[in-house]
């Protein structure tokens, strides 16, 4: 039976990808999580016990990487990387666990597949690309320069750049893949949708940095999990794929939806303090993925997607609501 390691499985989309093998594959799934504020290990719950394992431990510490890489033996067997310090915010306020598990987490692990030769999937960002002007034509592509902006997109930047030396210079069985801005359940709070509408669910207003005029390029999880899958199915070892579903949204737009689709006025909200350096626009063009692997994204309707997770946090308030006030007397502290 086919093994994968996935590092971070008890995050946002790390546990939609490890839901996602588990009910369309036969494959089983080992999780390492450090199990850090952002995981939710509820996430796990329910999934077939006989083919799921969480061993709970850091990506940079190579007594706990080496021996579980070491593992897998099976021709098809593999490491899917997600673990990451994942918010831009805070990577301003202290970027030093992103250095540590975003740079020196990939490294480990990498020295980990090098030693027992075993194939690595790495998930980055779209973010390593900086930005575009919102009248670009042109979208990111795999022949993109890097040009990261932040802390937190420097880190997997480095990252990026670090698989790559491997795969060239030890010929590690790597292969990458920067995905858009996901959306969808068990995304933590304090990332834009889901901050938005839990403001609106607990009676404050949606807090829009700056004008509101910065796009993002919004992708569901599910989308994401399919697409990882398709690369390790069939992509080809050394080749970086996009990620994206063709979901660009300025936030203004994305807080006035919010607003609408929960029966509120849609001009109630505040523009506050703008995030230092923040990125104009992302946008993918994920023509290789799609043509080479066949791969297509199955929630291409927005409005449907953002619908569905506004009900999912409307009936999971158990999970969020004990956060919530921690969440934002952080941003308070910087006028956001
Ligand atoms: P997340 O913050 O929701 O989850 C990260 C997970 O990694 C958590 O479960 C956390 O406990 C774990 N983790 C953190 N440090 C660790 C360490 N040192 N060792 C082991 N586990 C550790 O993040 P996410 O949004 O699910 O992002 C997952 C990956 O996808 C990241 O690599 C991120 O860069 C990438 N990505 C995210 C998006 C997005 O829109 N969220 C888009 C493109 C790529
Ligand atoms: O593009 C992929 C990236 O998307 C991932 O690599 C990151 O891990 C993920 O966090 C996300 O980064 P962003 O910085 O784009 O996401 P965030 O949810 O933090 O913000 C989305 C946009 O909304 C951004 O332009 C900032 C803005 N924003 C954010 C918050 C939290 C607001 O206007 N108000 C807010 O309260």
């Amino acid at each position: 039976m086919q093994h994968v390691v996935v590092t971070g499985g008890a995050g946002f989309i790390g546990s939609n990808f490890v839901r996602y093998v588990l009910t369309h594959t036969a494959a089983r799934v080992t999780v390492l999580d450090k199990m850090t504020y952002a995981a939710s290990p509820e996430a796990l719950q329910g999934l077939p016990a006989d083919r799921l394992e969480v061993v709970v431990g850091d990506v940079a510490d190579a007594s706990v990487v080496d021996p579980l890489v070491a593992r897998l033996t099976g021709p098809s067997d593999a490491v899917v990387h997600f673990a990451a310090e994942s918010h831009n915010d805070n990577s301003l306020r202290d970027p030093s666990p992103f250095v540590q598990t975003n740079i020196v987490g990939t490294f480990v692990l990498l020295e980990a597949v090098r030693a027992h030769d075993v194939r690595l999937h790495h998930v980055s960002t779209d973010e390593v690309y900086g930005d575009l002007a919102l009248d670009d034509p042109q979208r990111f592509t795999e022949q993109t320069p890097y040009r990261p902006s932040s802390p937190y997109s420097a880190s997997k930047a480095g990252a990026d750049h670090l698989v790559a030396a491997w795969v060239r210079s030890f010929g590690v069985r790597a292969t990458v893949s920067n995905c858009s801005n996901n959306y969808g359940p068990w995304q933590h709070i304090e990332k834009f949708i889901p901050r938005q509408i839990t403001n609106v669910l607990s009676g404050s207003r949606p807090r829009l940095y700056g004008s509101g005029q910065n796009v993002r390029d919004w992708i569901h999880t599910e989308d994401h999990s399919s697409a990882v899958w398709a690369i390790l199915q069939d992509g080809v070892i050394g080749q970086t794929y996009l990620i994206g579903a063709d979901g660009e949204r300025s936030n203004l737009e994305v807080v006035q939806l919010v607003l609408e689709q929960l029966g509120r006025d849609p001009d109630d909200f505040d523009h506050v303090a703008d995030r230092p350096g923040h990125d104009l626009r992302y946008a993918i063009d994920s023509t290789l993925l799609r043509t080479e692997l066949g791969w297509n994204p199955r929630y291409t309707d927005f409005e449907a997607g953002l619908k569905d997770t506004i009900e999912w946090y409307s009936a999971h308030r158990s999970w969020w609501e004990p956060h919530k006030q921690d969440v934002e007397a952080g941003y308070a502290t910087k006028g956001q």
